[in-house]
């Protein structure tokens, strides 16, 4: 039995009531004392009960990851590009219209806008996008932001060059809705260059999330071939150098590939 199967055995209305607030509250706390496992217990737990009383995914998200960037001084994931965006950029055709999905705290927006392209970005931690606008504004850009969780994103047809993304962890239905919007979002013969954590990682400390729903596995992305070919679909270990958040080596899953004509 694992540490929640007993919360199965609890009332919902006893969650929505007690269990809940108790453990927002205790989630600030774990942050507080910067425990890895503490806060992975609490946050677990704060899903679970936000997700027996019903709330959407966007306050899960949005409370979780608004309490990950709270501190002002520091950026998590530090404020250079995620290697494999980097390392895929050089094939951006110049000038290009790119898409950042939860692009967190605007490290690899800020990349992109260094080279000379116009950068839109979503995410659901309202935290995060004041960061990353004054991480652009600080560097002279501008970033069109968008405050949504992706489960409601509605994409317009053909808006984007390109889209990039590093750490997007979400359950598996929401990734495959949100691979499906981003082929749809893209122009033909435009990229989408991500970097996610492997199944894998689980057997790593480098960082990431705990849960085998937010992990993936090469087939969770060759299984769309709808409208696309893959360029580079491949897991691999690397060694993670991003703030304080992702350090030492990790198991990734990098993808590339472009949308059809
Ligand atoms: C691990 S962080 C990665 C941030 C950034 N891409 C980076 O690598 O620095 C995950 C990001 O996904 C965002 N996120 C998580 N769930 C989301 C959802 N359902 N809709 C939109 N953004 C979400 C979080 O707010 C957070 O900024």
């Amino acid at each position: 039995m694992d540490s929640f199967s007993c919360l199965n055995f609890i009332d919902y209305s006893v969650f929505a009531t007690h269990i809940q607030p108790v453990s927002l509250k205790f989630l600030e706390l774990a942050y507080e004392i910067h425990d890895e496992k503490v806060i992975d217990f609490v946050n677990t737990l704060v899903i679970k009960c936000q997700s027996k009383k019903g709330n959407s995914v966007m306050n899960n998200a949005q409370h979780f990851w608004n309490t990950m960037f709270a501190n002002e001084e520091e950026y998590l994931y530090g404020t250079q590009p995620n290697a494999y965006i980097q390392m895929q950029s050089p094939r951006l055709k110049p000038n290009s219209r790119i898409l950042c999905l939860a692009e967190g705290e605007g490290r690899n927006a800020l990349h992109l806008a260094k080279l000379g392209h116009t950068i839109s970005s979503i995410d659901a931690s309202s935290v995060a996008l004041q960061k990353q606008k004054r991480l652009l504004q600080a560097h002279g850009y501008t970033i069109d932001a968008l405050h949504q969780d992706l489960e409601h994103w509605q994409p317009q047809p053909h808006a984007f060059d390109a889209i990039a993304t590093s750490f997007m962890h979400l359950p598996k239905p929401l990734l495959s809705k949100v691979l499906k919007h981003s082929v749809v979002t893209l122009k033909s013969d435009a990229l989408f260059i991500g970097e996610f954590f492997s199944i894998k990682q689980l057997g790593y400390s480098s960082g990431g999330p705990k849960d085998s729903q937010k992990l993936y596995t090469i087939e969770d992305f060759a299984s769309h071939q709808e409208g696309i070919e893959f360029i580079e679909l491949k897991e691999e270990i690397v060694h993670l150098n991003e703030g304080t958040g992702h350090q030492g080596q990790a198991s990734v899953i990098r993808v590339l590939f472009k949308k059809l004509g």
